[in-house]
């Protein structure tokens, strides 16, 4: 059976969201095994012999991913499938309120593409930028 791990680095909630609903797909729909992991919780090191699949995903704040998801990007993923996605208010934006896909594009390159190219050691089997969302009278704490 196929086993899948998503692992992922947020700040505000959005991408620990995004990773429980692509796990519930991933189970329920397609009967994978799949183990879900907030990398700010997890601090020994962890097996990855065991999955095929891995999924990582970031939030983007200040232009940045969370330095925990980038990190993990360096492990030897040789022979397993990467998928990757980022939460990003900022990069969907002006696709969804403007209909400038190129913007869009562009940041996509920017901010997700050239990071995985630069930190992963396997080609992507996909990516993806999701929305996020921002809290606008929530209090926000950005430590990392
Ligand atoms: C302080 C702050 C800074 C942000 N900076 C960016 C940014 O530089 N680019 C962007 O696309 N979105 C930015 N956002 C929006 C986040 O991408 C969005 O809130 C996303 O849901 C964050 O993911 P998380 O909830 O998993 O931390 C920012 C949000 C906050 C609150």
């Amino acid at each position: 059976m196929s086993k899948t791990l998503i692992a992922y680095g947020t700040r505000f909630g959005a991408t620990a969201k995004s990773s429980e609903v692509i796990a519930k797909v991933l189970k329920e729909k397609f009967n994978h095994e799949v183990d879900v992991i907030n990398l700010s919780e997890h601090e020994e090191n962890l097996n990855l012999s065991i999955y095929n699949n891995i999924i990582v995903g970031s939030s983007i704040a200040k232009f940045s991913w969370t330095k925990q998801a980038k990190e993990f990007l360096k492990n030897d993923f040789t022979s397993k499938k990467l998928f990757v996605f980022i939460s990003s208010a900022g990069i969907t934006y002006p696709a969804l309120e403007k209909g400038n896909m190129k913007k869009y594009e562009k940041w996509k390159r920017r901010f997700l593409d050239r990071v995985v190219k630069k930190n992963a050691n396997v080609k992507t089997s996909s990516t993806a930028v999701f929305g996020g969302w921002i809290e606008r009278n929530g209090q926000m704490k950005l430590d990392n």
